[in-house]
Parts: C-alpha cells; structure tokens; sequence
C-alpha cells in the first residue's frame, strides 16, 4: 500500500487561506517546521505538494524535468497574462527555441561588456544622493536602487535610455506583481477579471507598460539592429522567426525579471550590512585592500571573495524570487510518495535555504558559511537562488556582475544608517520588496 503524504492543517482551510494571503513566507515556514521534507494542502480547487527536500528539488528541475510542466500550471496562470509568451512564461519547444535565440545576449564576454553601464549608473546613484536635498535626510534608498537597476536593463538589454519613464515603469510592474500574486492565492474564480479598484489599476498599469514597450520596439527599428537582446530580436523578426507580439513579451520579460529582483537583493544587502557591522567592516576592509582609492575595475569584480560570499549569503536569507511552482505531466515519486499526474508542485528557495538538517543556525546571517570548506558535501539545491536546470534564471551572471558593481561603488562612497526603529518585513509577491522601503541616511565616505 502507498503511503500518502502528511496533510499541513487537515480541516483548517479558513487558516490555510489566511496564511497564504496573509503571510505565504511564514505558511511555507511553519510547514518546513511541522514536517520537514513534503506536505500536502487539500482546499476547495487548491490543492497542492510543498517539498523542502533539496533531492526532490533537484529531481523537479533537473533528474525529471520534462515530466514539470512550468508556466502552463494553473499557478503561473496570471503570471501568463501579464507576460505573455516571454521566456519567463514560455513552454516547451517555443520556450527552447526562445532561449537559443537570446542566449548570446548573455554569454560570458557580453556580461563583461555590461561593466562599463553598471558602474557608471552606479556612480550616477552616487552622485545624486551627493545633492543638497540629500544631505542628513533619510531617503528611501529601496526606490532610488530600483530605478537605477532599470536603466541598467534599458541600456545593456535594449541600448535604450529608460530613465525619464524610470519610476512609473518601476511602479507599474510593482502594481501587476502585487495583483498577480493575489489573483494566484485567492479561491475566487476568475478574481482578476472582477472590475475592482485594484484589478483596474493593474489592469491600467498593464496597458501603460505595453505601450511603452511597442514604442521602445518602434524607436529601435529605425536603427540598425546590433547585437543587444533587442537587436537579436529584431533580427529575428526580419527572418520571420518571432512575430511583433512575442517580440514585446519578450521585452516586458526581460524589463520585469531583469531590475526588481536585482533592486530587491540590493536592498535586503544594505539592510543586512547596516545590522550587522561586523561583516560590514569585512567587506569595507577588503574594498580598501583592493581598489584603495580607485574606482573598480572589470578585473576587480573577480577579486572579492568577502563580498562575493556576502552577496551569496543575502541570496540565501532573502532571495528575491522566493517560490516556485510547478505541474506534473503524468504520476511521480518525490521523497517516497506518490505524486499524482496533475498535482501542482510548490517549492520555496526561501525555505529550503533555511532547512535545518542542510543548514546550520539557518537564520544567521553569516557569509564565511560560502567558504569553499563549510560548502563542501551540502546538497546542491539546498541552495538555489537562480533556480536550476533547463529554466536557470538566464540572467545569474548578469546579477552577480551588477550586484558586486553597484554594491563597491556605493560603500566606498558612503555609510548607510537607517532610521531608528526601522524593522524590514519582506513583502512576498512574485519578489520579496520590503513593505516599508528602506529608508536609509547617507554619511559620505572618504573616498566620496
Ligand atoms: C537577484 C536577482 C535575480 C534572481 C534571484 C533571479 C531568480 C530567478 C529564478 C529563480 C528564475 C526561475 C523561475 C522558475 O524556474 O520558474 C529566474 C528566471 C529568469 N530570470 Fe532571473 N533572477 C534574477 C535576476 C535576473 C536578471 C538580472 C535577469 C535579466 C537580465 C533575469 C532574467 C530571467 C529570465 C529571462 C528568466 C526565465 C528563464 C527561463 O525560463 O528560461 N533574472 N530568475
């Protein structure tokens, strides 16, 4: 006889319903405590496998990743509806032929050509936060990161200036990103066609970024292609391989998953670094070791294990895409049990990085645990922050490059304080945003 798998809440929906909408962070965590590897929720149509076991994981995205279907689960649904048929949200032999074709766009010498735009949006942030209205004030440093890292994208993914549209691109993502996650966790049916206040704003907010996309599209196509992620997408609409609707999919992807998640983990690196000074001073410490007085080189990124760890470690804590979903194609096994075809799949890299049998004092915050001899002999996907397998996040190296730019040229320009009393609470939807922001004071440096 087949054993089933242990029921989180058994004849609770109403508290099951409250902990999803509520606090999702906290019902993944209180599931990870009360039965560690697998549990089951039964609620009206949801209905769903939760796995904290790395080797279930693994076996999810990699050993049997065909038998995963990703973004035509039920759960990616209104992830679909706003992204459309982008690599984000593709599937199958489409999804497969989309990634070849914007693979160079990312390969190793690319990323490194991205530098030159990194650092120098970075220095720009540093300049700004330099003016009069800037000095001893507390600001909200989450916001400020969040409109750099989209001209980041802009430049390097489109060779586009998106700063004068920057804030209300950044909030119009903010908007869809809150619904998505609300319309994916509610029992309504059909809850994001309902013409409510905030289903009309995301709706409004949807239509504000496509335009903005199609124009982006219309201004490149007066110029020579290059060789950019959108100069490889115009080259392939002209050889008819992508038509002009997946071409503004692709873009609104890229533009989506290619600046909050970034922003996100910049923002929980500074609040991390300001409660916890001890590593702060490590990482100025080999700041000043290496650059001294200069600015930071390409050649430099490589160089910075103390930082490169503390990123990881942040990656661990709060890693900024915080769930994923998935839906069996036909019957599995995962940790010993069944799984039948169907069953939708859920998996928290928010979580299982904080698993006590693979991590130790899993709530700390403590980088040297990334030293080559504390990594040694730990599952490979008890840690996984770009996810794994065939839909890796395409943009890893990217982050890191970005991350290790932004986060050397802002410490060695200022301290950031933050304000008294501050407490950071991740605010879970498809990213993991802080509810409040992140308001900081910047005292400037030495080197500033
Ligand atoms: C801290 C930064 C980032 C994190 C934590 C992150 C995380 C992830 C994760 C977990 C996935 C897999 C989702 C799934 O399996 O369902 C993913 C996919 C993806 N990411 Fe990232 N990401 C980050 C930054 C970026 C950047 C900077 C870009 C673009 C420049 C990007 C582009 C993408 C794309 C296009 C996909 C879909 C890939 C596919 O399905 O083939 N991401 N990301």
């Amino acid at each position: 006889m087949s054993r089933s798998i242990p029921q989180y809440l058994p004849g609770k929906p109403l508290r099951f319903i409250d902990e999803l909408q509520g606090d999702p962070i906290g019902m993944f965590m209180n599931m990870l405590e009360a039965h560690g590897d697998i549990c089951e929720v039964k609620v009206g149509h949801l209905r769903g496998v939760f796995v904290f076991d790395p080797t279930a994981v693994e076996r999810v995205l990699v050993t049997n990743y065909k038998n995963y279907k990703t973004k035509e689960s039920r759960s990616y649904g209104p992830l679909q509806r706003f992204l459309g048929e982008g690599l984000v949200t593709s599937e199958g032999e489409l999804h497969l032929r989309q990634r070849r074709m914007l693979q160079p766009a990312f390969h190793r010498e690319r990323i490194a050509g991205f530098f030159g735009a990194m650092h120098r949006h970075a220095e720009q942030l540093v300049d700004q936060w330099r003016g009069p209205s800037h000095a001893g004030a507390f600001i909200d440093v989450s916001a400020r990161v969040c409109e750099m890292t989209l001209a980041i994208i802009g430049e390097t993914m489109f060779d586009a200036d998106l700063r004068p549209e920057g804030a209300r691109i950044a909030q119009a993502v903010r908007a869809v990103a809150s619904r998505f996650h609300w319309t994916s966790t509610t029992l309504l049916p059909l809850a994001e066609l309902w013409p409510t206040e905030k289903n009309l704003e995301a709706r409004a907010a949807k239509r504000y970024l496509d335009e903005q996309v199609h124009a982006l599209i219309a201004r490149r196509r007066s110029r020579p292609p290059g060789d950019d992620l959108l100069g490889l997408l115009l080259q392939a609409s002209e050889a008819d391989q992508v038509s002009d609707a997946v071409m503004g999919d692709e873009v609104l992807s890229m533009v989506v998953a290619g600046h909050e998640t970034t922003a996100v983990a910049l923002g929980w690196i500074l609040w991390l670094l300001a409660t916890h000074p001890l590593v702060l001073e490590a990482v100025e410490a080999e700041l000043e070791q290496v650059l001294g007085d200069r600015p930071i080189t390409l050649e430099d990124t490589r160089a910075l294990p103390v930082l490169t760890r503390t990123i990881n470690e942040v990656l661990r804590l709060y890693p900024a895409v915080w769930a994923l979903a998935r839906e069996a194609a036909e019957p599995d096994e995962l940790c010993g049990y069944p799984i039948a075809a169907g069953t939708r799949v859920f998996f928290s890299p928010f979580a299982v990085h904080r698993h006590p049998r693979h991590w130790e004092n899993p709530e700390g915050f403590d980088p040297d645990r990334f030293l080559p001899e504390r990594a040694a002999g730990r599952a490979k996907f008890a840690y996984f922050p770009f996810s794994g397998g065939q839909r890796k996040c395409i943009g890893d190296q990217f982050t890191m490059l970005e991350l290790i730019t932004v986060l050397a040229t802002v410490l060695r320009a200022y301290r950031f304080e933050l304000q008294e009393g501050y407490q950071a609470v991740p605010a879970p939807n498809v990213t993991l945003p802080m509810r409040e922001g992140l308001p900081m004071r910047l005292l400037p440096r030495k080197h500033s």
